[in-house]
Formats: structure tokens, sequence, C-alpha cells
């Protein structure tokens, strides 16, 4: 598809003798459309050419000549100068392109050759899967699919919480009572209560802690029985997360957690050792970060353990040794910020490529607040994700038996499905990552409101205008003229910008951009259908809003997928 973005800044950069990449970059869209599609901002070039914004905006004007190429018209707004594209080119692009490509619209090479790493959901093992949980997942999985689709190398990992002294404690736990639990059937939520337990008892006596340490070191030292025990606690409770994971569709091609680095952290130790910069304090040995205003980094505990940092270290080695990658994302909520970047800091002294040092960003997201007080997580009452995604399917289940009684059970279970989670999915994904969220069910599931369900919607909608025609008409048969109306070419441009807004989402590890796009498309959607009758008399207009709807249909499904959205083929 041609980039009209591009055809301006070559135009700029001719005319002004400017390298393109450049004006490239400064091109923007005006937020309203009347401004025309792309703005340059003079003010840019000003220090540069030593001219005020508007001599410069006059400059590119009188130099740019427009007969043969797609610029319609070039307009100067204050210091901007501003493009419009010919609407008919960009309708015969993207319908072209649609043709082409089909459900692959929006599909980029761009990311050929690089690597990201997506760290994402890693819970601890049998500690409850909560809602700050989800949204690594759900913020995780969906910068993993785009930057799959702009065609980066991706790797998704899962750094599970699977050690640490607590598992000395949980198998001493489990050596004393286990038998009193049923951890086959609910594993975490029954390890947690040995876990209470043997707490409780370590506090009243102090050589039940001596033992729980010593398991700890059994455990470090391979010992048959204490690792047999961890490996169940870990089988268990990944088949308790994988329950939610195959709900939500969430793939992994790593499970390498904190256990997988227990043996490599004794090379972070000597590397970091020859730096000379690892000191001992109070018989820990740390990396002083107080140049960098920050609380030192413990690398091994007085005792000589190493911890959670300590692994993240390894870790880091282990990746650049392994995918050398150019990004390694980290989706953790924002109360490890500190730690990540007292981490990243650290990692500059492990000797690994400037690329990878530089590649390393903790993509940091919010909390989650429940509106709904009964389910507030600070009374200690956990929410579990599970119960969370099982509620909103079968309160989407009683709306739809209202609804649509005549739909057979399964699809009664499958629409339900979809949109219970899907609504769930889009109200995690919708706002900023960094903002907290509030979760209000009379939201989450509003059919009307800047929803999942309203995206689906609109979709389910689009399907059933396609299927009263027999057939989607080809393109060749398609008048471009016919869509030349403010709602159709809103929507074409929103198809437009499609892949631009997957780029901008992967820059700026944000999700919400994509989320915001459904509901502007769906939005667009509404108000060409609302205005314009599809199905008409006059074959030549019919079939050009046919293409229409079928354009939007895919992308709405394609950008939805992405964010790991199901759409329901009916509601
Ligand atoms: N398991 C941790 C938790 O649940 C999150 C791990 C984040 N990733 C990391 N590389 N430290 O809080």
């Amino acid at each position: 598809m041609k980039n009209f973005k591009q055809e301006i800044a070559n135009k700029i950069s001719e005319a002004m003798e400017i390298d393109k990449e450049e004006i490239y970059e400064y091109i923007e869209v005006p937020k309203d459309s009347k401004m025309g599609d792309y703005a340059f901002p003079c003010f840019k070039l000003a220090k540069e050419l030593k001219k005020s914004p508007q001599i410069i905006a006059q400059d590119i004007k009188e130099k740019i000549n427009t007969t043969g190429t797609d610029i319609e018209k070039i307009e100067i707004l204050g210091g901007y100068l501003n493009f419009t594209i010919s609407k008919i080119k960009i309708i015969q692009e993207v319908l072209k392109e649609i043709e082409l490509k089909k459900d692959e619209y929006g599909k980029s090479d761009i990311g050929k050759n690089k690597t990201i790493i997506v760290e994402y959901s890693s819970p601890n093992i049998a500690k409850p899967f909560h809602i700050g949980h989800l949204r690594t997942t759900l913020i995780g999985k969906a910068l993993y699919d785009i930057y799959k689709y702009l065609g980066y190398n991706t790797i998704g990992i899962n750094h599970l919480g699977d050690y640490g002294t607590q598992f000395g404690k949980m198998i001493e736990g489990y050596k004393r009572w286990g038998q009193e639990y049923n951890i086959e059937d609910n594993p975490i939520e029954e390890l947690t209560k040995i876990y209470v337990r043997i707490n409780e008892l370590c506090k009243s006596d102090e050589s039940v802690l001596e033992d729980c340490r010593e398991n700890f070191k059994k455990l470090e030292e391979g010992d048959q029985y204490c690792v047999e025990l961890w490996k169940k606690f870990r089988d268990l409770s990944l088949k308790e997360f994988y329950r939610i994971y195959d709900l939500l569709d969430v793939k992994f091609d790593s499970l390498n957690g904190e256990a997988f680095y227990s043996d490599k952290t004794d090379e972070v130790i000597e590397i970091l050792e020859k730096t000379g910069k690892l000191i001992e304090s109070n018989g820990a040995k740390i990396i002083d970060l107080e140049d960098k205003k920050m609380p030192p980094c413990i690398i091994c505990k007085s005792n000589g353990s190493t911890i959670y940092a300590t692994r993240d270290l390894a870790a880091i080695l282990y990746r650049a040794r392994t995918y050398d990658f150019d990004k390694c994302l980290y989706v953790v909520a924002y109360e490890q910020n500190l730690h990540f970047k007292q981490v990243f800091e650290v990692a500059k002294l492990l000797g690994i490529s400037e690329k990878c040092q530089k590649g390393l960003e903790h993509v940091s997201y919010g909390m989650v607040h429940l509106k709904d007080g009964k389910m507030s997580t600070r009374e200690g009452k956990v929410i579990k994700v599970e119960d969370l995604l099982n509620e909103s399917i079968s309160r989407v289940k009683e709306i739809i038996e209202e609804k649509n009684p005549e739909l057979t059970k399964e699809e009664k279970e499958d629409i339900s499905t979809k949109v219970g989670i899907g609504a769930v999915v889009f109200n995690d994904l919708s706002g900023s990552r960094i903002k907290d969220e509030i979760f209000d069910w009379d939201t989450v599931l509003n059919f009307n409101g800047e929803t999942g369900p309203y995206i689906q919607y609109t979709y389910v909608r689009t399907n059933s205008i396609l299927k009263k025609v027999n057939k989607i008409p080809e393109l060749e048969e398609i008048d471009f003229k016919e869509l030349l109306n403010e709602d159709a070419i809103n929507i074409v441009k929103l198809i437009y910008s499609y892949t631009d807004i997957l780029i901008s989402a992967t820059k700026k590890n944000e999700p919400s951009i994509l989320a915001r796009y459904l509901i502007d498309l769906s939005k667009a959607f509404s108000t060409f259908y609302n205005d314009n009758k599809i199905i008409v008399e006059n074959k030549k207009t019919q079939d050009a809003r046919i293409y229409l709807t079928y354009a939007t249909n895919i992308v709405l499904k394609n950008a939805a997928n992405l964010l790991g959205i199901k759409m329901p083929e009916k509601m």
C-alpha cells in the first residue's frame, strides 16, 4: 500500500534538501481531519534554517509541485503546512490492499531481524493468581501478538516465581500435614493454607524455622525428596494457572522462571566481583547505587544466599547470550519500579552488549481497584482471576438468554465465553497502562459503552450485513466515487492508518492505543450504518458500501484478535 506520509516527506525533503527520514519523523496527523490528512510542523526546521516557521512554510509550499502526485491541497496554518491527500486515492489504496491481503491486512515486516522478548504474567507458584497478574498477562499477550504481526522475532517468557526460601517452609508444612489437605484438586488454595499454618508454627518454634531453612538448603543441593516435592508444587500450580491461560488463549515460548537461574547466579557474582564494585556491607554483598540516587542492590545476603534481583541479573545475562535481544520488555506492576531501575543499572556491569543493555525496559502498569467493595483485596480477600472470568461469562449468559432465546445451547455458550472474556480483556487494556484501573461490572458489560461487547456487537453487525448479500463484490466492480462521503471516508482513513496504529502501540508499548482505535473504528462504522442504508436499489452504491463493510469487518476482527479478544459470529 502506498505510504502517503512518505510521499509528502520525500517532496519536502527534495524542496528543502533535508534528510527525508528526519522529515518523516516530524510529520503528524492532525486531530481534526478538516485540517488535512498530514501536517508538517515547520518550527522543527526553524533553528536549522534560521528562518521563521511561516517563511519556511511559504518556501516549501512554493517549491512543491503537486501535479501528478496524490497530494490534493497544501495549506499554511500557523507554523504548520497541512497536506490533503486525494480522497479517491486513499479509498483506492485501502480497498486494493484489503483485496490483496484479506485477513492479513495490516501485517508488516518492519520488525524483520529484530528480536523482542516480552516477559509477562510471571505468577508465583503456590500463590493465588491475582488480578494484578491478569493485567501483566493481558498487556504482555497483546504486545507479544502485535510485535509478532509487525514481523519481529518475538519470544514470550513466563518468568515464574518458583524459587525462594518459602519453598523450604512449604516442604516442611507438607511433610507434617500433607495428608490433611487435598492439594491435587485444589492446589493453590490448599498450599496457601499449609503455608499460613507453617508460618504460624515457625513464629512460636524457632527449631521449625531451622528445619525449613534446612529444607531449602537441601532443595538447592538437589536432594531428591525436596526436589520432587518442589516439582509437585510447581506442576500442580501450573496446571491451575493453565486453566486461566487456556481461557485467555495465552501461550509462552518459555517457562524458565526463577528456579532456572538458581545455578546461574554464581557467574553473576564472579563477574560483578571482577568489576571491583561488589562490596561488603554488614556481611552482605551489594552494589552501591548512591551516585544514581538509589538504595544499594543486594546481590548476596549475609548467609550467602542470592535474592530475587540476583536471579533477574542471571536472567539478563542468559537472555542476552541466548537471544541477543533488541528489546527485553518486563511487563510488571509499578510497585517494582525501583527493583527494575536497580537491576538495569547493575546489568551495565555484566559485560553484555550495549544493544542488550539499552533494550531492557520495564513496561509498568497500575493497580486494579474494584468498585464493588465486597471484592476488595485489601481485606485479605483475594479475587481469583478464574472466578472473575467465570462470573463475567455467566453474567453475559444471562443477558444473551434474555436477548436471544432462539439461539442453540452451543451458540449461547460460545457467545457468552467470547463476550464475557472479551469484556474483561478490553476493560483491562482500554486505559493507558500506567493508570490504575477501576473494575466495575456496569461499565465492563455495557453493550453500548466504549467496551468489548460494543466492539463485538459492531463486528457482528457487519457480519449480518455481509450475510445478506450472497457474495462480496469483486474489487473491479467497485466505483470508488460511491464512497466519497464523510462517513465512508472516516472509515477508510481509519483503516488506512491501521499499521501505523500498531507501530505506535509498540513504540510506547501501549495496547490501549489499539483499544482506542477499535472504539474509533466501531463508532465510525456505526455512524456510517445509521446514516447510510447499505442494502439499496442501486447496485453500484450497494457494492461499494458492502466492500467497505467487508473491509471494516476484517480490520475489526484482526485488531480485536491482536488484543486478545475473540469475535463471536452472531450475538
Ligand atoms: N513473580 C513476580 C510477582 O509475582 C513477578 C516477576 C516479574 N519478573 C521479573 N523478571 N522479576 O510479583
